[in-house]
């Protein structure tokens, strides 16, 4: 037997979870919105890399732990489109583009893809915006777009 009381919060409920689906949809379909994908685990995505695949596309295999990302700068050519493949070694990380609308998380076991232009040069800092302990604040790496010396380490 449920009474009004609880009927109501139902429909509440029920209400604020249709939104969120519909949001989702519209996000994806409607507004184009490049939503992460979560790709099958595979240990190769847990070495640290940028890869050139070819004269205008990368991959980097963006390695989270505490306190630091790797590879920490990454060097690209202005116009490039870059897939990046993000993971962690140990707890939840963050994984925030400034600037590019890029908000993952990096976790343990999971390999979470996005893919970003940078159409323009500059330094583009990544930062940790999921709290990870007492380093937490230090934890940044560099996208670097276009400098004269560029060079992956
Ligand atoms: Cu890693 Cu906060």
């Amino acid at each position: 037997m449920i009474n009004k009381f609880e009927k109501y919060v139902f429909t509440i409920t029920a209400i604020v979870i249709m939104l969120f689906v519909f949001s989702l949809v519209y996000a994806r379909s409607g507004k184009r919105a490049d939503v992460p994908d979560c790709l099958p685990y595979d240990k190769a995505y847990t070495i640290p890399a940028v890869k050139q695949i070819d004269s205008n596309l990368y991959q980097v295999y963006a390695v989270a732990q505490m306190w630091q990302f790797q590879p920490s700068e990454i060097y690209v050519p202005v116009g490039s489109t870059v897939d990046f493949f993000v993971t962690s070694k140990d707890v939840v990380h963050g994984f925030n583009i400034y600037d590019k609308n890029v908000n993952m998380m990096a976790v343990y076991g999971n390999i979470n893809k996005t893919t970003v232009k940078f159409d323009k040069p500059g330094v583009y800092k990544i930062t940790c915006h999921e709290y990870c302990g007492v380093g937490h604040q230090n934890m940044q790496a560099e996208v670097i777009v276009n400098y004269p010396d560029a060079k992956n380490n």
